[in-house]
């Protein structure tokens, strides 16, 4: 299936953009929103988890950390890039300073197993948690037909497709220690007979559906009739490393891919040399890129540009190799 297909199918909800740093993850992701917002109905929201930011220069706006602003003139898209920071300042006024509701003074000596195991699970970075976080609000929005991810780098944004699994099994310790810490406050009533009804509202089940969403985020993130992870890359060793290392980790979170951009590529007839000797050995390349990969996924080839890829118009250019399939 091509991009275009992919991109126009209507149960399609989450693309992924993703890959090595530089290779070309934004100008793609925006050039694909751009199309879809121009040449279907949908509403659609590109979303940067990218700690460096370049989702507004790409568009040519200026985008506010954390805050969804519509593309001018272009109907249905909004873009967003997100900020850690701000979701964390905006977690911690929600929850206050004892979020999961656990009283823990004094009842340190019985748990002490359990703590010394929920801490040797190492608790996600801030950073990503928030990040997650914030994928997880736009993946139960309804709000947008389709949402389109600008990940950032591979290693981080593996990371952040590692959380759904980390996340839930932290919590479910969590939630199994608080289970534990209820028995045993329970015990104290029973003996004390004191306190009761004091806590009928149990924090635990904001906990318990924060579990649940995140576990249907996850079942969304590997439905293949609703997500699709798009490598970008260039025809570089390096780039065909890092792609080997992104599909087993894709793999792995059974996150579906398959397609891949194969991007700056040196054009044909460039009078020279350095040019030529560059367009060989990417050539060489896109060969092993292409016995590697074809048969299993879509391989989309895009040249290089005689400029970056900034604003609607050179956008709409890289589109129509991107999703139209021009020059393949
Ligand atoms: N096919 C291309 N031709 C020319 N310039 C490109 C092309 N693809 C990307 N660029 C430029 O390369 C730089 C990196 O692209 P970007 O999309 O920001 O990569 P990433 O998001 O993977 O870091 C940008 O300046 C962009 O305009
Ligand atoms: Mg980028």
């Amino acid at each position: 299936m091509a991009l275009k297909d992919l991109l126009t199918n209507p149960e399609m909800h989450f693309v992924l953009f993703g890959g090595k740093g530089g290779v070309g993850k934004t100008s793609s992701a925006a050039c694909s929103a751009l199309w879809v917002a121009e040449h279907t109905s949908k509403t659609i929201l590109i979303v940067s988890t990218d700690p460096a930011h370049s989702l507004g220069d790409s568009l040519g706006l200026a985008l506010e950390p954390g805050v969804v602003t519509p593309v001018p003139g272009v109907e249905r898209l909004s873009a967003l890039e997100i900020s850690p920071q701000k979701a964390f300042k905006e977690a911690q006024e929600k929850m206050g300073s004892n979020p999961a509701g656990l009283d823990m003074e004094g009842m340190q000596i019985p748990l002490l197993g359990d703590l010394g195991d929920l801490a040797g699970m190492s608790p996600p970075g801030a950073d990503e948690a928030m990040a997650f976080g914030t994928v997880l609000e736009y993946l139960e929005n309804s709000e947008y037909d389709l949402v389109i991810f600008d990940t950032a780098p591979t290693g981080h944004t593996l990371r952040l497709l590692s959380l759904p699994e980390i996340l839930s099994s932290w919590i479910g310790k969590l939630i199994s220690l608080r289970l534990k810490l209820g028995k045993l406050m329970g015990a104290f009533k029973g003996i004390f007979k004191r306190g009761k009804g004091k806590d009928d509202v149990d924090p635990m089940d904001s906990i318990q559906h924060l579990k649940d969403s995140i576990e249907a985020a996850k079942d969304e993130l590997q439905d293949p009739a609703k997500t699709s992870f798009v490598i970008v890359m260039i025809p570089e060793d390096m780039a065909i490393y890092e792609t080997e290392r992104l599909l087993s980790a894709l793999i792995s979170y059974e996150i579906p891919a398959h397609h891949i951009i194969v991007n700056q590529i040196f054009p044909e007839n460039v009078d020279c040399n350095f040019c030529k000797s560059r367009r060989d050995f990417q050539l060489k390349h896109l060969v092993e890129i292409e016995d590697l990969y074809k048969g299993e996924f879509d391989v989309v080839k895009v040249p290089l540009f005689e400029k970056e890829i900034r604003k609607y118009d050179q956008l709409r250019r890289m589109a129509r190799y991107v999703v139209e399939g021009e020059g393949q």
